[in-house]
């Protein structure tokens, strides 16, 4: 039998000697058909995440087909195997409760199965940050592809995508513009393929980030999921992961200080999803890096909004990936980018900028000297509402709210939304503050994406498009408005978010980057003290454990002990 390298021998402990372990490994795989010249070359495992709930990763058998194909070009041996999916849309509570346990998954069979480099195949929103997280943990070399984003549709001679255009005609419908024919025809359209959003929605950013950060093979960002491009990118990565294993070429040499910062300036420059920090800052704890949130909002004071994407600007992502996609980003972004940063081609990202050639005319990307955005498209917003900060994301909210001060109209969670939001007794106008408790990572639990709440039906037939909206909770990064997010610490902890009363005054100013409850200190301390709030539990299961072990958004709503176990720095630095 064989002793030369392969991953077959890894974690050879469970039976006896490690000969006989060896033997046994071998004979069940030989049950499937393998020979032993097969066996005797470097292993990559292929995460398999394609499930009847996700047309988000509907593609996956070609991707698989194509990894495979890529890594027995360069001489390794795959081998796929299943973790769990994660869908926007089908998951319940939220996509965001499930995405640590995915995590671990990903973790575990990574550790657990005999691999010497992983293809992770991830798209839709929670799947790409906790397939990161997970390999990150598990340490070995891993490779990111992307499932692609989907098509655009056309309804009655207008381009439409998800989701932004289905918030902008659910809007519309609520406002009673249109009419129950045109909006179950423009639900025909909305989702013309499989694949990822068509806009720079949370997936569309974690697909740039995970570029940005140097875990995919160039150009592997933009091309939509059905494409021969995407397959191309496919073949690509299953090659490049053969050569990751040859060199050993482990994550922790990819996930560097460096690569974070480019992720952030990627995600300010390109008007990014706001779910994106959350992300980020989960993955980099995995590598003992904590986020600076102030320091990412000075990032974003000096880094302009380059990509005209919806729902910041115009384009799809099939445009973006026409005018270059990631290749030209990046030559636009490259002063202000860490070029030495290692890439997973074991190139750095200048040199792989570089190779890309010189560009071409487009108008998907532009200059840093003609923005379409002066700063970056996140703030960061502090004060005694929000002590460990919140987010706002201005590149999609109107600029005459900017800065204003308004009263508070309070809603004590979903169910109080629900039930009173389209009321026309609702006692609120149009300069008024919308404010949402209990949709924190505990309070919900998961943070759902409810930041994003409907103007009031009363208001929205008055012509009512936006309003300053506050809430501890996440938003879709299709959304668009004024809307403050991630507000921490959160309501269902006893945050200060928990004692805004009905008529309060509250100031947003994004000039100062405050966010104040204009109340004095003994008031606030005399509300909390005369209704104490008491934290949600649950009697068993992963709700139980999340319940337990979810930090708040400031440190990624990771698990404590998912974290590394040593702090070993701050990005940016
Ligand atoms: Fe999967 Fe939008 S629902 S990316
Ligand atoms: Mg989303």
């Amino acid at each position: 039998m064989s002793q030369n390298n392969s991953g077959f021998k890894k974690g050879l402990t469970s039976y006896g000697d490690a000969g006989f372990s060896l033997f046994l490994r071998k004979a069940f795989i030989k049950g499937a058909g393998y020979t032993d010249s097969a066996l005797d070359r470097p292993i990559v495992g292929i995460t398999n995440t394609g499930s009847g709930y996700n047309p988000c990763h509907g593609n996956m058998p070609q991707l698989i087909e194509a990894v495979k194909r890529g890594i027995m070009l360069a001489g390794g041996l795959p081998v796929d195997f299943p973790t769990i999916s994660v869908h926007e849309s089908f998951a319940s509570p939220t996509s965001m409760f499930l995405r640590n346990l995915m995590s671990m998954d990903t973790e575990e069979m990574l550790k657990a199965q005999p691999m010497d480099a992983v293809v992770l195949i991830g798209g839709c929103d929670k799947t790409v940050p906790a397939q990161l997280m997970g390999a990150a943990s598990a340490g070995l070399p891993a490779i990111q592809l992307i499932t692609g984003s989907m098509l655009t549709g056309s309804h009655r001679g207008e381009r439409v995508g998800a989701c932004t255009d289905c918030r902008r005609y659910w809007g519309k419908f609520r406002a009673q513009e249109i009419d129950e024919t045109e909006i179950s025809d423009v639900n025909n359209q909305l989702v013309p393929s499989v694949g990822t959003c068509s806009v720079m929605g949370t997936a569309s950013t974690m697909a740039c980030i995970a570029e940005a950060l140097g875990m995919t093979v160039p150009g592997c960002a933009s091309p939509p999921a059905v494409t021969a491009d995407r397959i191309r990118v496919a073949e690509e990565t299953g090659r490049q992961a053969v050569e990751l294993a040859r060199k050993g070429l482990t994550i922790d040499k990819i996930l560097t200080p460096q690569a974070f910062e480019n992720a952030m300036r990627v995600l300010l420059a390109i008007g990014g999803s706001t779910n994106a920090i959350v992300h980020l800052t989960a993955i980099a704890g995995r590598m003992g890096l904590e986020m600076d949130l102030q320091g990412l909002d000075r990032m974003g004071r000096e880094t302009p909004v380059l990509l005209d994407l919806k729902p910041s600007g115009q384009h799809y992502m099939e445009d973006f990936h026409a005018a270059g996609g990631m290749a030209t980003l990046l030559r636009a972004l490259k002063p202000l980018l860490n070029l030495d940063a290692l890439t997973v081609t074991g190139r750095t990202l200048g040199e792989e900028i570089d190779r890309a050639g010189p560009g071409f005319k487009q108008d998907v990307v532009r200059s840093i000297s003609d923005p379409i955005y002066p700063q970056g498209g996140i703030a960061v917003l502090s004060g005694n509402l929000a002590p460990g900060g919140a987010i706002l994301k201005q590149s999609a909210a109107d600029a005459r709210l900017m800065e204003h001060e308004g009263r508070a109209v309070v809603f004590e969670n979903l169910e109080d939304l629900a039930a009173r939001i389209d009321s026309d007794s609702l006692d609120v106008n149009a300069e008024d503050i919308l404010v949402l408790k209990n949709i924190g990572p505990k309070g919900a639990p998961g943070m759902p994406e409810a930041g994003y709440m409907p103007i009031p039906k009363k208001l929205a037939r008055a012509g009512v498009k936006d309003m300053v909206r506050i809430s501890d909770g996440r938003m879709s990064g299709t959304a668009f408005g004024t809307i403050v997010l991630h507000v921490t610490p959160e309501s269902a902890l006893g945050g200060p978010l928990a004692y805004v009363q009905n008529g309060d005054r509250i100031r947003l100013s994004l000039q100062r980057r405050e966010l104040s409850l204009l109340i004095s200190g003994e008031e606030l301390a005399r509300r909390a003290k005369a209704s104490p709030v008491e934290a949600p539990t649950a009697e068993r299961g992963y709700r139980r454990l999340f319940l337990e072990h979810v930090l708040q958004a400031d440190e990624g709503a990771d698990f404590d002990f998912l974290q590394a176990s040593k702090k070993v720095g701050k990005v940016p630095r």
